[in-house]
């Protein structure tokens, strides 16, 4: 295992949101795109480039140094599905069916998402006759979308998107963006273009990843290149003020290992919930910002990989059989980084079709369906997926019955 960031002075970059000094904190040496799983003719000519993280000192934005060219992460071959996952499945209906409820509840409202994918949040929207549009800019997955009934826009949202949108469909009363918002560098054309779409009492809301709980529970591989900004209630409220908005609400979520809502208005226009305030208050005084906390982060990212070696190379010793299980895009950071290869994990077994029968990116373990997982039993499964541990551990319980332990590594290396 190779740690390039021992070798020199941390970097200093702009801030893409207020153009402060971004401080590195962490640094995973090359890394290939995380969701480009190859077929044997294509492997070696994945996209590679430095996957390092540094926070503003002026704005607290956690981003990457090095941005990956959307159209390397995003196009017809992007093989992520939202509806893998019946509990995401769950919770976009239950958000859909508060929002037909509260801000679509007027006369002809429209709803726009931005990186709406398979469809599966739309989907709601749809059945209930409401007008709306998804836009996401690879199109097999908005080809499932389309499939389900729900309007969708091959395209990548950014200023020029959102003016041709509010030309011919009207301003937006709700603008969703669900674990996007974050893979989007361009954040001023994005703002722009939300300015330009939004109705004067529209709302913005983000669902993403929050970066208390991923330096909570040392969840390091959320970090990867779509996942360009880590957001945090500071971060989110500089970053709306910037572009001339207001954060009016912030709201915890418990999918993908911890995510946060954030509600993003006009200014002037909502009366901002004390959660907001909380918020601030609770991520100052855990020190969410602070040069302490990512230096420790740092320290049990490198333990932590170490850790995992060892264990896989100890039962790789003692002829235990280890697979893995979820072949997700963050998987890409800690195979690369601590090096894993067939060798130690001879397959991954996930659900999504487009990634079976290929090779994952970098370390080239093939995927296969989560058929062969009981084909037999490993003695161990790797959970790569470990933020939807509790659906896929209901889904495999045959797997424990029949003796078998799971590994996970977040927020440290344990079986269970
Ligand atoms: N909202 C879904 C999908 C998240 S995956 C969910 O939460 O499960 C991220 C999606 O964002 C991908 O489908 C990708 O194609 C899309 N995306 C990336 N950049 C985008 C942009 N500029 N505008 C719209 N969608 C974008
Ligand atoms: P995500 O963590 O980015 O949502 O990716 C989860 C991956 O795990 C995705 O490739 C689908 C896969 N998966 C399964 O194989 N089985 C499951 O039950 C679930 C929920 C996900
Ligand atoms: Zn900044």
């Amino acid at each position: 295992m190779t740690d390039p960031a021992n070798e020199k002075a941390p970097e200093k970059t702009e801030c893409r949101i207020c153009g402060g000094a971004v401080e590195e904190f962490f640094d995973f040496g090359r890394q290939p795109v995380s969701d480009s799983f190859v077929t044997p003719e294509t492997a070696g000519r994945e996209f590679y480039f430095r996957l390092a993280a540094g926070i503003c000192a002026d704005c607290t934005m956690v981003q990457l140094i090095e941005e990956v060219p959307r159209e390397q992460m995003f196009h017809e071959d992007y093989p992520y599905r939202s509806s893998q996952s019946a509990v995401m499945h769950r919770h976009f209906e239950e958000y859909a069916q508060r929002l037909l409820a509260t801000e679509l509840a007027g006369e002809d409202p429209f709803i726009v998402e931005i990186g709406s994918n398979d469809g599966t949040m739309l989907k709601t929207v749809q059945k209930a006759g409401v007008r709306h549009l998804g836009v996401d800019p690879s199109a097999q997955v908005a080809d499932f979308a389309r499939a389900e009934g729900v309007r969708a826009l091959t395209a990548f949202f950014q200023d020029s998107t959102a003016r041709e949108i509010a030309v011919a469909d009207g301003p937006a009363d709700v603008i969703f963006s669900a674990n996007t918002y974050s893979h989007i560098a361009y954040m001023d054309s994005v703002f722009s273009g939300v300015d330009a779409l939004l109705a004067d009492d529209g709302v913005l809301v983000i669902e993403d990843r929050y970066l208390g709980d991923i330096m909570g529970q040392n969840a390091f591989d959320q970090i990867y290149d779509e996942h360009f900004y880590l957001f945090s209630v500071s971060s989110v409220r500089a970053m709306a003020r910037t572009f001339g908005f207001e954060l009016v609400d912030a709201e915890p979520l418990t999918v993908h290992g911890g995510s946060m809502r954030y509600t993003i208005a006009r200014p002037g226009r909502r009366t901002p919930s004390p959660a907001v305030a909380e918020h601030l208050q609770r991520e100052q005084e855990r020190g969410l910002a602070s040069p302490e906390t990512f230096r420790r982060f740092a320290a049990n990212v490198r333990s932590g990989c170490g850790e995992l070696m060892e264990l896989l190379t100890s039962l790789r010793e003692q002829g235990r059989t280890v697979v893995g299980y979820g072949a997700t895009a963050k998987s890409a950071t800690i195979i690369n980084y601590a090096g894993i290869g067939p060798e130690l994990v001879p397959f991954i077994v996930d659900s999504t079709p487009a990634k079976q029968g290929r090779l994952t990116p970098g370390s080239h373990i093939p995927v296969r369906s989560p058929e062969e997982f009981s084909a037999p039993y490993p003695d161990y499964a790797l959970l790569f997926a470990w933020n939807h541990a509790e659906e896929i551990m209901a889904k495999e319980k045959g797997f424990r019955e029949a003796g078998g332990k799971w590994i996970l590594y977040v927020p440290d290396v344990h079986t269970a």
